[in-house]
């Protein structure tokens, strides 16, 4: 199989190319090597075997050619940081809600080879996600604290009724999203925008 990732010299892409390369799969990136990640040209830690195209997911046509004979994409180009997504509005909406929106167009131009698309989510579209009350094993959530009420009770939640400390516990994906901040926000867009599109499931193997 032929997979295209975006952001594939991230962090989290990286990583997966070696793993897809590894599995036998042939590997082309989408980069735009933003200088807030990457010091230079193609990053060492790429693996050789990958194919990098250098250029963004919201220009129209570098996306095209990266979707070229492709038989999945994988979406992991992103704006990432809540820190920065708060002033740097317009970039992280634009990268991450424009240039997902790109990327799905040009998949769906290609619909007759059944492309495959799996987007990477995050977990701050769940807010500060699940708990449990360790005095009764109750689960609960907790709404995002304002700087004031971190200084008040710590850094770690607190159940807002008994005020003891919270253990955190793994976040059901169905649970009702939370997003209280921009990259929340342009995240939690993406998942809603891809999904109707029925793009997910297992890609043939080839
Ligand atoms: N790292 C985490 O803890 C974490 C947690 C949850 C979700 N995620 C998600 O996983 C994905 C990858 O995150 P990461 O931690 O590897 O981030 P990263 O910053 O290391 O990698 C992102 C990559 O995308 C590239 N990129 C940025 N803007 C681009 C654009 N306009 N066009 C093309 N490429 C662009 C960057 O150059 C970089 O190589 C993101 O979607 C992020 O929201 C990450």
């Amino acid at each position: 199989m032929r997979v295209l990732v975006t952001g594939g010299t991230g962090f989290i892409g990286s990583f997966l190319v070696d793993r897809l390369l590894a599995d036998g799969h042939g590997v082309c990136v989408l980069d735009n090597l933003d200088p807030r990640v990457h010091p230079g040209s193609r990053p060492e830690h790429l693996a050789p075997g990958a194919e990098l195209l250098v250029g963004d997911v919201r220009d129209r046509e570098r996306c095209t050619a990266a979707l070229d004979g492709v038989d999945a994409v994988v979406h992991a180009a992103a704006a990432v940081g809540v820190a920065q997504s708060l002033y740097r509005v317009e970039h992280f909406v634009d990268v991450n809600i424009r240039g997902t929106a790109t990327v799905l167009e040009g998949l769906l131009a290609r619909r007759d080879r059944r492309p495959k698309l799996v987007v990477l989510s995050s977990m701050t579209g769940y807010g500060e996600g699940l708990y449990r009350r360790r005095s009764d094993g109750r689960l609960l959530r907790v709404d995002v604290r304002s700087e004031v009420e971190i200084r008040r009770s710590g850094w770690e939640p607190v159940c807002p009724e008994t005020g003891e400390p919270l253990a955190p516990m793994p976040t059901p994906e169905e649970s009702a999203l939370l997003a209280r901040n921009v990259y929340a926000l342009t995240k939690r867009y993406q998942e809603e925008v891809v999904l109707p599109h029925g793009l997910g499931g297992n890609a043939p193997a080839r």
